[in-house]
């Protein structure tokens, strides 16, 4: 038993048997990616949103390239990561022909250890030029009957990259006829301002599809067959304690149950199982709850306390417009999460405010 695999995973992209249901959701992207149209997807953090477009591009089997904004500091390091991707999947000397209108031409090369391709950039040079070549060259390297999927993670960061560089991207992408855009992000705010304000640039731009938590019943499916393996007796129940406490939040639920697993495979004599794995979570992270707390302000502190203790907001303790103001900044910082009430994300931080000393 001490040998076997933790059957549960948190933390990076889910596939294959880490991943379960989602399936109206890659049937919705797939069929985008069978039109003209472009897709935003939108989600609190972790709830799944890379997951589920690895899935989508595995089942329609075509080229694509995929970007995490969140990396990239410049234009010159937007372009150059872009390209090294897309030569992936497409051989240089074929592409070579597309390379030739490049403004500043890129240095390619290929690393012989790993082989993969290495782009930059000389250093110095920057600008929008650089990102509308590499899009030029996408488009030119694919046709209508042959798209290809540009997918842009974080794509709320654009705002960072450079000035005005949204008005300029939507100017290109509008253009193009070959490719599909699939852009994710996860601050909420920020990504609802950026494709549902008018002034926006990227106002409509594509099909609009929020991700919610993981369907109940799915989920606790899942986490039995595999908690089924070492408690043979009492799986339903704890899949069961593990979804109350978690609110079927994907990241934190697999989190809780890989050591709710652990705890069973090492200490079997423990007796309340769910409650050791909280407790130890709550624990190994209680210096960073510290840290957290100390940094946020007496308003935030009394409502998350609030929140974490399922009370309510309206007190008359403090005014309305203040609440609510509040409560959208520690949204945008990703400490709150509104699904169909305001919930705090992290359920052990929750269990850190009710319990801290
Ligand atoms: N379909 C799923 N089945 C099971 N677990 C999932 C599923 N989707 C997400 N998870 C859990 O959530 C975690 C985060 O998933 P993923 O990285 O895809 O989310 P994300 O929304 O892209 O996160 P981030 O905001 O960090 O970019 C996974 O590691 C996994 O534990
Ligand atoms: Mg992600």
């Amino acid at each position: 038993m001490r040998n076997m695999e933790n059957p549960f995973k948190f933390g990076t992209i889910v596939e294959e048997d880490f991943f379960t249901d989602r399936v109206e959701e890659v049937a919705y992207i797939v069929q985008c990616l069978h039109s003209a149209n472009h897709l935003v997807l939108i989600s609190p953090r972790r709830f799944g949103k890379s997951s589920v477009v690895v899935k989508a591009l595995k089942s329609v089997k075509r080229k694509s390239v995929t970007l995490n904004l969140q990396k990239v500091t410049s234009l010159a390091d937007f372009s150059a990561y872009l390209l090294r991707d897309f030569f992936k999947s497409h051989p240089l000397e074929r592409a070579k022909q597309f390379l030739t209108h490049f403004r500043i031409v890129p240095t390619i090369s290929s690393n012989p250890v790993t082989g993969a391709m290495e782009v930059s950039f000389q250093p110095g040079t920057d600008g929008v030029a650089l990102i509308e070549d590499v899009l030029t060259l996408f488009e030119r390297a694919h046709t209508e009957r042959d798209r290809l999927i540009v997918v842009l993670d974080e794509f709320q960061e654009i705002r960072d990259i450079s000035p005005r560089l949204d008005r300029r991207l939507r100017s290109i992408m509008q253009e193009q006829k070959h490719i599909n855009y699939i852009l994710l992000g996860s601050q909420e705010s920020m990504m609802a301002d950026i494709f549902e304000n008018k002034k926006s640039p990227f106002y409509h731009f594509g099909e609009l599809m929020r991700l919610g938590k993981l369907p109940r019943k799915d989920f606790h499916d899942y986490l039995s067959i595999r908690l089924a393996a070492v408690f043979p007796n009492g799986y339903a129940e704890m899949a069961d304690r593990i979804l109350d406490y978690t609110s079927c939040h994907p990241y934190y639920s697999q989190q809780l149950a890989a050591n709710v697993w652990q705890v069973g495979v090492l200490q079997p004599e423990t007796k309340d199982v769910v409650q050791a794995a909280i407790d130890h979570i709550v624990k190994s992270h209680s210096l960073d709850y510290e840290r957290l707390w100390m940094g946020l302000n007496r308003t935030n502190r009394w409502i998350l306390q609030r929140l974490a203790t399922g009370n309510a907001l309206q007190t008359g303790e403090h005014k309305t417009s203040t609440v609510y103001s509040a409560l959208k900044r520690l949204q945008k910082d990703g400490y709150v999460i509104y699904s169909d009430h305001y919930e705090l994300e992290d359920p052990f931080y929750r269990q850190w405010i009710v319990t801290a000393p």
